[in-house]
């Protein structure tokens, strides 16, 4: 094997196999490459730091400033979109989406802010088009019929947290998520229950933590077996 041929930098197991008996026994199988994760309007930061505790190279970006201190993008999302991430997990807003919502519908026509927010949902996953792998996340919401069915419904009781929160998402070149800690009946609807506050929309839309763990272990391991 000659220096060019080396594929200890490889992403796939099979060449790194090949890389293992000729030029390098100690490579370790599992790849080590980080991947250029974008958490798309993220202000709690929980699935950017779920990323960069497993060594991954992560950004948030929102409009609001991050909550825990970390790499944080404060802006649209459409300034660092077009960068080549090799993941984007995105949480458009729902204000004028979901069904929770629905008797609202016909004032926001009116105004266009119905239309404004379900195609700022549309622009965005159009942008992310030269993204290898991608993840909308979004309760239930008219995105279901005016775009597709979501790939894949999972709720809190799957990772871990005892809650009911319908989410669904609609994923590109990802598997779906696993559950990784499914917990039994009885389940509270703890974020629909918050009185009125200053923070409860930031607490109703924060991601839960088994979820973004699960996101992060298995996506972050997901992008070498697609690779391969
Ligand atoms: C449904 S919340 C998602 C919260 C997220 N799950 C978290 O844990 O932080 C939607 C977020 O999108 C942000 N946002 C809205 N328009 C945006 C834009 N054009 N660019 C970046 N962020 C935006 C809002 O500030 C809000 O924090």
């Amino acid at each position: 094997m000659v220096a060019s041929d080396c594929l200890c930098a490889s992403r796939t197991i099979s060449a790194r196999l090949r890389c293992r008996d000729v030029c390098n026994p100690a490579l370790p199988l599992v790849a080590v490459q980080a991947m250029r994760v974008l958490i798309g309007c993220e202000e709690s930061g929980i699935v950017r730091d779920a990323f960069l505790a497993r060594g991954h190279e992560a950004l948030s970006v929102d409009l609001q400033p991050t909550r825990r201190p970390g790499p944080h993008y404060q802006g649209d999302i459409f300034d660092v979109l077009d960068f080549p991430w090799d993941l984007a997990i995105v949480h458009i807003p729902c204000t004028h989406s979901s069904v929770s919502g629905a008797k609202h519908f016909a004032a926001k026509k009116m105004d266009g802010r119905y239309y404004a927010g379900n195609a700022l949902w549309m622009r965005a996953w159009k942008g992310c088009e030269h993204i290898p792998r991608v993840c909308f996340e979004h309760p239930v919401s008219v995105i279901s019929s005016l775009f597709r069915k979501p790939d894949q419904i999972i709720q809190p009781h799957m990772f871990g947290h005892p809650e009911l929160k319908t989410t669904c998402l609609w994923l590109r070149r990802l598997p779906h998520l696993v559950a990784t800690q499914e917990l039994p009946p009885p389940y509270t609807q703890r974020v629909w229950r918050l009185g009125p506050s200053e923070t409860r929309a930031r607490e109703r839309s924060e991601t839960y933590p088994g979820i973004a763990d699960a996101m992060a272990s298995q996506w972050g391991a997901a992008a070498e077996s697609v690779a391969a």
